[in-house]
């Protein structure tokens, strides 16, 4: 984001926790939910475009001046249709991972992973999700809180450092973005 659109996003920002006030204040408690939700959503989206989710889960295509992201699919993952062979295996020395042009596939000593898909989907995405569950996921590094480890490059120690109010925040925007169906694959073990 350029200085001038954050300054932008600083003032719009301002001016709506100034209406939220002023919501809030001229309502009975019961009815504050609506705008606060409006208002984490927006924070949610300020964050999610500023903590590199969409460089991974977002899948790149090619466009006139290269890659760009396929905003069809924002936040929806590795593209179901996008078969990925074997990885190439690399000769022994520094280098140690391979990623796929979509940035959604990486290969590395973990196996190989492949890009959530984070949109409201209910079958293929967090649509059964609870906030809850987010939580636990981005705490633990475990899927939902109890299921299988997260694997690279999902930087799990990075964003575990995320207060609650700050995930909150992310899950509420993550509600809000277009549902996609898209089964992402399962991940493969090192060979
Ligand atoms: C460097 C790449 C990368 C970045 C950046 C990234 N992710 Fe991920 N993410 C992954 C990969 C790869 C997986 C799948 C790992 C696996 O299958 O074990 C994943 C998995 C997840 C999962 C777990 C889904 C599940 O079903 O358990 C969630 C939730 C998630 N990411 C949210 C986010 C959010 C929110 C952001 C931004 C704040 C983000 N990711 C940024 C690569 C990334």
């Amino acid at each position: 984001m350029k200085l001038e659109s954050f300054d932008r996003f600083a003032a719009v920002a301002t001016a709506a926790a100034c209406a939220t006030f002023v919501l809030v204040a001229m309502q009975p408690a019961h009815a504050a939910d609506a705008p606060m939700s409006v208002e984490k959503a927006a924070r949610g989206k300020y964050l999610v475009s500023t903590s590199g989710c969409m460089d991974c889960h977002t899948p790149f295509k090619m466009g006139p001046k290269g890659p760009e992201w396929d905003m069809s699919r924002m936040l929806a993952g590795h593209p179901e249709s996008l078969e990925m062979p074997p990885a190439p295996k690399l000769p022994d020395g520094p280098w140690a991972v391979v990623s796929s042009g979509s940035n959604t596939a990486h290969a590395g000593p973990w196996g190989v992973s492949f890009t959530a898909n984070l949109t409201p989907d209910k079958e293929t995405g967090l649509g059964n999700w609870t906030v809850n569950d987010f939580k636990a996921t981005i705490r633990t590094g475990r899927h939902m809180g109890r299921g299988r480890e997260i694997l690279p490059p999902m930087p799990i120690p990075v964003y575990s450092n995320f207060s609650d109010s700050d995930l909150e925040a992310i899950f509420a925007y993550l509600r809000t973005i277009p549902a996609v169906k898209n089964r992402v694959p399962e991940p493969r073990t090192p060979k």
